[in-house]
């Protein structure tokens, strides 16, 4: 194994109080063994569906196995729209089934999908056990698995039911992203364009600079575009665990959008995650655009770096803006039940939180083309 490929990064930091380990590498599992802190516990529980279990459990319980034999596994299915209830439910079955401690560790081996729901669940089952991602995907590598929001959709309201319980461990194993599909991939990077919009302007050029490299899947490139991607992160949520100060809450630029969208779509994976939200990033610049005169000059640079990575602009078959405020009302940023609230980028690399929107503005923009920019 060569000096590169045998080294892992570590970020470390706390998140109200409880401190939280990220490890990055590639072939992680084969440097070393992260799973030592397993030994006290009374079980292992791996939550998976069948794709990851086929490409990577074993890979994963062998190393488990060396520490302890307490290991046990539950699939659930595919697809944004068991990021439910019903899925929870079944998991619950299962764990009291078998009667676990508390003293459990739960494992979430998967996409931003399997990571909300098992979280979700650590933070309830016996009020709480230990939690370890595992994340899979590029979204969960670079932005889900970090800063404890967990939720599911219940009904058409995303995300609405959830807790904030923060992971005790993240183990990115950057090789895991050979088999994400450039699709998927693809859609992942629409997290890390979001950091450099909302606050960073520096890697917002890195993006620009080294978009082939990444699209190439470069080994060095993405190993810093996901430690990066952590750092800006893991930063954000210390200082603001549960987005109460106006920082962390500039995250979900281009999510008020998304979210609408992923309700009237049923949560059916027409779109993925960070396709809608490279559509709501679309959204928001043109209320930006009215609201704070944000420039058509920054307007072009977000559109034309979103384009590189193929991500789509405008829904291709229109949605209503009836549609997207009867969703809108969901939205958990609001404070008051019939306003809208918008993170809208004032330059690139800066945003801020705008509270009560004219709603005539958001239906201008709603309805707006791209050439009207
Ligand atoms: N908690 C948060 O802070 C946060 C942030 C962003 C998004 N999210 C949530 O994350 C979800 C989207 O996450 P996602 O984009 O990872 O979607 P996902 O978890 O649904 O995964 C997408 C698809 O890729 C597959 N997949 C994942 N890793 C793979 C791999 N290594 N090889 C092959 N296939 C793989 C999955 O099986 C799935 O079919 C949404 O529910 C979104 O709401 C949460
Ligand atoms: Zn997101």
């Amino acid at each position: 194994m060569n000096k590169f490929l045998n080294n892992f990064d570590k970020i470390k930091f706390f998140f109200n109080g409880k401190e939280c380990s990220i490890f990055i590498g590639f072939d992680l599992f084969k440097i070393k063994n992260f799973f030592e802190k397993f030994k006290e516990k009374d079980q292992v529980v791996i939550i998976t569906n069948q794709r990851l279990y086929d490409l990577y459990y074993q890979e994963i319980r062998k190393s488990i196995l060396t520490i302890t034999n307490r290991v046990d596994k539950i699939i659930v299915s595919d697809g944004e729209k068991n990021k439910s209830l019903k899925t929870v439910i079944y998991v619950l079955n299962f764990l009291k089934k078998r009667r676990y401690s508390k003293n459990i560790v739960l494992v979430a081996l998967g996409g931003g999908l399997i990571g909300d729901l098992t979280g979700f669940i650590s933070s309830i089952y016996l009020r709480g056990t230990y939690f370890v991602q595992i994340p899979t995907s590029l979204l969960a590598q670079i932005d889900s698995s970090i800063g404890g929001k967990n939720a599911i959709n219940y009904k058409d309201a995303k995300n609405m039911v959830g807790s904030f319980y923060h992971p005790n461990l993240i183990l990115i194993n950057l090789s895991f992203l050979n088999t994400v599909s450039d699709r998927q991939f693809q859609s992942g990077m629409t997290e890390a364009i979001k950091y450099g919009i909302a606050m960073d302007y520096s890697f917002f050029c890195w993006l620009e600079n080294n978009y082939k490299k990444i699209l190439f899947r470069e080994k060095e490139t993405i190993k810093y575009l996901v430690y990066y991607c952590c750092k800006i992160k893991s930063e954000i949520i210390s200082q603001d665990p549960e987005e109460n100060q106006n920082k962390r809450v500039l995250l979900n630029l281009g999510h008020t959008f998304a979210h609408a969208i992923e309700s009237k779509l049923n949560f059916s994976d027409v779109l993925y995650h960070g396709e809608t939200v490279s559509i709501g990033i679309v959204t928001s610049l043109k209320v930006a655009n009215l609201i704070n005169k944000f420039s058509k000059k920054n307007t072009n640079r977000i559109i034309s770096l979103l384009k590189k990575f193929s991500l789509p602009l405008f829904l291709s078959k229109e949605m209503s803006y009836e549609d997207y405020l009867f969703f809108i009302q969901y939205d958990k940023k609001r404070i008051r039940r019939n306003q809208i609230d918008l993170v809208l980028p004032v330059e690139i690399g800066k945003s801020s939180l705008y509270r009560n929107v004219d709603r005539n503005i958001v239906i201008r923009a709603i309805n707006s083309k791209i050439k009207n920019f």
